[in-house]
């Protein structure tokens, strides 16, 4: 492990590949907003070279990637306490994702389950190099930074154990103690928002079904008819957490009340244990609309003036590179290139 002590930043991302869902807020926005607010250093990205790993109307890219960046905004982030970019205009992002594509091995890419999932059933033949690749650029966007914590849902778990693997191998090949081993903090009741349609699978904008998800763009009658319709059981609500094991759609109902009410599972069932799901939804859909509209109208007031929003990443790159500059500098000098 490593013998430095890095000081502590916080980094972590999401893609402008269109559409915000409440597993993206709960798991992800809230949580930056939250970190942001303890006094460490915070860095969010709007992922663009990710989206392109698949293609995307280069139209809808510019508009997502801003719509991206009004939900950071929306959700807690400041601009003045947050370094809030785009990753295209970060180019030490790209240039040390060459590094790690060097340093990572065809193996380890081979066995992400993200990698495995979106070419199930498939011609991986046919799937972008840049997807295969995706979880290099990820290295590279958290070590650029030399970030220490990296705030994500369940989902990118393994992700950030690749980031440390590639850490610890450049560490290693390279005889330094140069790159931090990045800590993921997956912590709180929602890291895994489930469907609303099916509590096995994860709440995704990729998913046919609507219903499926609450969207940050959902108005206030969208919300409550989706949670009312959301799929449960027959049973009343359990009083402990115990109650939930085996009761999928149950469990997800409850995990969105704590995280939204920001309470623990174990204070939400003290309050509601026994209700039937009849009382239940329109408490929870009450609290998500209560929670959520705010956010969408204040998206929808920022994405109204595009060139502010430029204006913010454009000043977000800069203090970007003030940090990653002198690291891809040090990076090249240990790997031995010249000038
Ligand atoms: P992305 O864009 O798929 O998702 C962004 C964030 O939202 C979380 N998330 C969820 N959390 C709980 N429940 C859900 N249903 C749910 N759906 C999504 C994700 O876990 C993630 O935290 N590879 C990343 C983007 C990325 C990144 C990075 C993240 C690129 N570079 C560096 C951290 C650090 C991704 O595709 O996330």
């Amino acid at each position: 492990m490593s013998e430095t002590t890095f000081t502590p930043r916080v980094f972590s991302g999401i893609q402008p590949s269109g559409g915000l869902t409440l597993g993206n807020y709960l798991g992800a926005l809230k949580r930056f907003a939250d970190a942001q607010n303890q006094g460490i250093q915070t860095i969010y990205c709007m992922v663009d070279l990710h989206a392109i790993t698949v293609w995307q109307n280069p139209e809808d890219l510019r508009n997502n990637t801003r719509e991206l960046c009004a939900g950071f905004i929306a959700s807690g982030i400041d601009p003045e306490k947050s370094i809030l970019i785009n990753q295209s205009q970060v180019p030490e992002h790209a240039q040390l994702a060459w590094v790690f594509n060097c340093v990572a091995r065809m193996g380890w890419m081979g066995r992400m389950t993200q990698w495995k999932d979106k070419t199930a059933g498939k011609n991986a033949e046919a799937a972008s190099l840049g997807l295969f690749a995706y979880p290099a650029l990820m290295a590279a966007d958290i070590l650029i930074y030399h970030a220490t914590h990296v705030p994500v849902g369940e989902d990118q778990k393994q992700h950030i154990e690749l980031t440390r693997d590639i850490a610890m191998k450049f560490n290693h090949d390279y005889g330094v103690d140069f790159f931090p081993i990045t800590e993921p903090v997956i912590e709180g009741a929602a890291t895994r928002v489930m469907s609303l349609r099916d509590g096995t699978k994860k709440m995704s904008k990729s998913d046919p079904s609507d219903a499926s998800r609450i969207n940050l763009t959902d108005d206030a009658d969208a919300i409550s008819k989706k949670i009312r319709k959301a799929k449960t059981d027959p049973e009343p609500l359990p009083s402990d957490a115990k109650g939930l094991e085996d009761r999928p759609e149950a469990r997800n109902l409850v995990n969105i009340y704590s995280a939204l009410s920001e309470q623990t599972v174990d204070q939400v069932l003290a309050e509601v244990g026994g209700m039937q799901f009849g009382t239940f939804k329109p408490m929870l859909a009450d609290l998500a609309v209560a929670k959520l509209t705010p956010i969408s109208s204040e998206m929808a007031r920022l994405v109204a003036d595009p060139a502010e929003i430029d204006r913010i990443l454009a000043r977000g790159a800069e203090q970007a590179r003030e940090i990653t500059a002198p690291i891809l500098k040090k990076t090249y000098e240990i790997v031995g290139m010249i000038g």
